[in-house]
């Protein structure tokens, strides 16, 4: 088993491993003994793994109750957020009980915001099933749910208790949820390690998976431990981003979160490229490592319809927005721009 900790707030460990999913009851009953567990999850996800979590559990003394609800981006709402509220207090669930995340981003975004509002605050813990969750989102503590006006504008910041990855999860993706993951992973070697990168440029990735978990978790867990908040160096992660947002929103949420950032991560690097921020080798790298890993690197969003969408990100504060730029594998920089740049930035990518 690999392990990262992260010690953010509050300090807990990232469990990287093979068959995790039916360990995961004696870990959790280490500090949470006799207590009732909520777990939250999909409607996919809790015909695959739930009876392995739900008997590891009462094996070791922990009594679960599921929710489960639609699979898939739409359901990241506050309709969802409140019927899984009042499944805690339906079952009902005290300040000593606990929420088990299990499933992807979607999953995993909600039942935090949910643990982070129930009683003002209860624990939670992440499972995560899909790559991209194991990568990137059930790290960190940001929670959140979408409005009509934007993703994940409803949130909230609340740390995990423990992070349990059984690797084995990945075999029952499609390919490209699959590669919504790989995007990310993509993303977090252009920011950081040109070595993490080089595995999806030519090497062979699901060979590779638990290394491109644990280097994907501990640059995220390092970044975390520096600026928790965001006030800094964190906004580096949304890199591809403030873009990919647009497209989800314009999509009506039909483009998935990871093929959208690597869309976003595609244009930003043509922009780059165009505007003098990077050689044009590292952009035609990038492109062809994208769409090596089987994701989109265009879509059809006219730039003005996008770039209206844009305008809801958090990132904006008043008529100024943190564009992450690329200057070259494993070197990006964060700069402040007037948002009619971003058009700019939007138009060189088109061509
Ligand atoms: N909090 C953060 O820091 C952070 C970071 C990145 C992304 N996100 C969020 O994560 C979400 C995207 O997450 P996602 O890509 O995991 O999407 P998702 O949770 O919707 O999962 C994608 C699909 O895969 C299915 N699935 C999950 N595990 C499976 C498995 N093991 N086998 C077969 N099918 C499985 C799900 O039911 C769903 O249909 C977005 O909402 C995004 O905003 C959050
Ligand atoms: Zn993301």
């Amino acid at each position: 088993m690999k392990t990262v900790t992260v010690k953010a707030s509050s300090t807990y460990n990232v469990n990287i491993a093979k068959g995790l999913l039916s360990a995961t009851g004696p870990m959790i009953a280490e500090a949470s003994m006799g207590c009732i567990a909520a777990i939250i999850t999909d409607s996919t996800v809790k015909g695959l793994y739930l009876d392995t979590v739900s008997e590891s559990l009462k094996a070791a003394g922990i009594t679960p109750h599921c929710f489960s609800f639609p699979a898939g981006e739409t359901s990241k709402n506050m309709s969802t957020l409140s019927d899984i509220l009042e499944f805690m207090a339906s079952v009902p669930l005290t300040r000593r009980d606990i929420v088990i995340a299990l499933g992807g981003g979607v999953v995993g975004d909600i039942s935090g915001f949910a643990a982070a509002c129930y009683m003002r605050g209860i624990k939670y813990y992440q499972i995560p099933t899909t790559l991209l969750a194991a990568v990137d989102s059930s790290v960190g503590g940001k929670t959140a749910v979408d409005l009509a006006a934007g993703k994940n504008l409803a949130g909230a910041f609340i740390q995990p208790q423990a992070v349990f990855c059984d690797v084995n999860c990945f075999d029952t993706l499609s390919d490209s949820v699959f590669a919504d993951g790989v995007a990310e992973a993509i993303k977090t070697g252009i920011l950081f390690d040109k070595e993490l990168f080089e595995i999806f440029e030519s090497g062979n990735v699901k060979e590779d998976i638990e290394k491109i978990v644990s280097r994907c978790v501990m640059h995220k867990g390092r970044v975390v431990e520096n600026d928790e908040f965001e006030r800094g160096e964190r906004k580096l992660l949304n890199l591809g981003h403030t873009v990919g947002h647009g497209i989800e929103k314009c999509s009506n949420y039909g483009i998935r979160h990871g093929n959208a950032v690597a869309v976003g991560t595609a244009m930003i690097a043509r922009a780059c490229s165009k505007l003098g921020y990077c050689e044009e080798s590292v952009c035609k790298r990038i492109i062809s490592t994208l769409e090596r890993n089987g994701l989109p690197v265009r879509c059809e969003i006219p730039s003005d319809k996008l770039y209206a969408a844009m305008l809801n990100d958090k990132k904006r504060s008043g008529n100024k927005i943190t564009a992450v730029l690329i200057n070259g594998i494993g070197k990006c920089e964060l700069r402040e721009i007037e948002t009619p740049y971003l058009l700019n930035i939007l138009k060189a990518a088109e061509e």
